[in-house]
């Protein structure tokens, strides 16, 4: 498996990334099996929204990267810039794993790649909302316990952050993604 830099060219192979990786996840979600099998009439808005982030100021061309196998993207991953009060800090997401190459290391691999370069460049905490059950094992705990909370409350629950080498016990506050998470 090759870790890239996503390329000028790559977006509609991410599109498909995430149309895959998130029909699947709305499917189980609804109970409508029937829904893998077939052409999903709506794309998941995790399409869109890596979209209209990467026509963002926050967008990070640094930050955003794929996984290729024989030539074929099969994985996307982005941080994107992101705010605590005055403090500049990242969020993750969305991250995509095309179903036909799930649970294979694929998305452990994005995970570790993307936070070892956000480390390097010395981003201080990454964000995000997701399972409780993937996560941590990234170092991601949940924000409430740095002080750093969602400025989306009903986000607060699945909300994690991880600190990184430059983290700043002051980083404390709201937490505000990119403009684009609040348009879907
Ligand atoms: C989540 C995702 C990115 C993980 O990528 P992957 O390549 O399948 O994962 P890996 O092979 O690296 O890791 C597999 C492990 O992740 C776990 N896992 C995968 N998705 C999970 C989820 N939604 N919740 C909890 N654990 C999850 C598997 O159970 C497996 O655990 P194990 O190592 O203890 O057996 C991928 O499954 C995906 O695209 N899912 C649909 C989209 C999605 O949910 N994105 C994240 C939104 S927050």
């Amino acid at each position: 498996m090759l870790i890239r830099r996503e390329r000028t060219g790559d977006a509609a192979a991410i599109d498909a990334v995430h149309r895959s990786a998130f029909a699947a996840t709305y499917a189980s979600a609804t109970g409508n099996a029937s829904a893998t099998a077939v052409h999903t009439p709506v794309d998941p808005p995790e399409v869109a929204l890596v979209r209209l982030l990467r026509e963002d100021s926050a967008w990070m061309p640094t930050l955003s990267m794929v996984v290729e196998q024989h030539d074929d993207v099969v994985g996307h991953v982005c941080l994107t810039r992101a705010a605590v009060g005055p403090f500049p800090v990242l969020s993750l997401g969305p991250i995509g794993v095309r179903t036909d190459h799930q649970a294979g290391g694929v998305g452990s691999a994005l995970m570790h790649a993307v936070l070892g370069a956000a480390d390097a460049l010395d981003e201080p905490v990454v964000g995000l909302l997701g399972s409780l059950g993937y996560y941590p094992r990234f170092g991601f705990l949940p924000g409430v316990r740095l002080g750093i909370t969602p400025d989306e409350p009903e986000w607060t629950s699945h909300f994690q952050v991880r600190a990184l080498s430059a983290y700043d016990p002051e980083i404390t506050g709201d937490f505000r993604y990119a403009e684009p998470f609040y348009e879907l």
